[in-house]
């Protein structure tokens, strides 16, 4: 586990890092091969689950995908996110990083800043689980989108919280949606890599929203690039299946179990 994140920190400045969500198993297969980092993000909640935001997602759920997205994992850093409410207190976010990493066997767990929860980031680490921070546009603790860093007094707030994440113990940071002046300052500024969402080329890494680059969600903000629109293939596969079993072309004889 150490000596993964410590070549994810390694990476930095040199070698761009590549992470993606994956809520299971069929998927962080494929992306274990590609990414650095597989993130079990709490947007499943809305992008599996349907919920308007990532507020009520539970502790049981997030664990549950967690241990299908492990079983596709052979070589990329596992981080799982800790959902709202699991981490109000030190004692409670231990307690709750350690049964993570227990059922999971994950290699890290994640946490939304709210620019006071340092404290809870150290405990963690203190109990021998690496945190992965997360600033800028935080959805368990912002409800109303916007880009960040636009002015002075925001990019000191940023920059303070990046570097109290940094001290707490940290070994990487997600900025998201950072305007690109704000992300440089603060990936040039930080020791530990950053892992931009919608924040610019300047940070050390990239991360997505899996279902949104695959063209599967339905929602594509302007950082979004969507690789392949596979809403559109699986309904062609479905209408072709759908056709095929009207007109009883399937199953057909090379589709039974027995018989000629
Ligand atoms: O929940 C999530 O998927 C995330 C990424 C967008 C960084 O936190």
């Amino acid at each position: 586990m150490i000596k993964k994140i410590n070549q994810i920190i390694k990476k930095k400045s040199f070698k761009k890092i590549v992470c993606l969500t994956a809520y299971s198993k069929n998927i962080s297969k494929i992306l274990d091969k590609h990414c650095d980092i597989t993130l079990v993000g709490d947007s499943l909640a809305n992008v599996l689950y349907g919920m308007k935001n990532t507020h009520s997602i539970s502790l049981s759920t997030i664990i549950e995908h967690s241990i299908s997205v492990k079983k596709g994992i052979k070589k990329s850093l596992m981080v799982v996110d800790m959902p709202k409410g699991s981490y109000q207190n030190p004692l409670q976010a231990k307690r709750n990083a350690k049964l993570i990493v227990k059922k999971t066997k994950c290699d890290a767990v994640k946490i939304e800043s709210n620019n006071k929860n340092f404290k809870i980031i150290k405990e963690i680490i203190k109990a021998n689980i690496p945190v992965m921070g997360h600033i800028g546009y935080t959805p368990q603790f912002k409800n109303n989108f916007k880009v960040e860093g636009k002015n002075k007094k925001e990019i000191k707030r940023l920059i303070g919280e990046a570097k109290s994440i940094e001290r707490a113990g940290a070994f990487s940071i997600v900025l998201e949606c950072l305007t690109p002046d704000t992300a440089k300052i603060i990936t040039n500024l930080l020791r530990i890599p950053t892992i931009g969402i919608g924040s610019s080329s300047y940070c050390d890494g990239q991360i997505l929203v899996t279902d949104d680059m695959l063209g599967l969600s339905g929602f594509y903000p302007k950082f979004v690039k969507k690789y392949i629109n596979l809403n559109s293939l699986i309904e062609k596969a479905v209408k072709k299946y759908s056709k095929d079993v009207k007109a009883k072309r399937f199953p057909n004889n090379k589709n039974f179990l027995y018989g000629k």
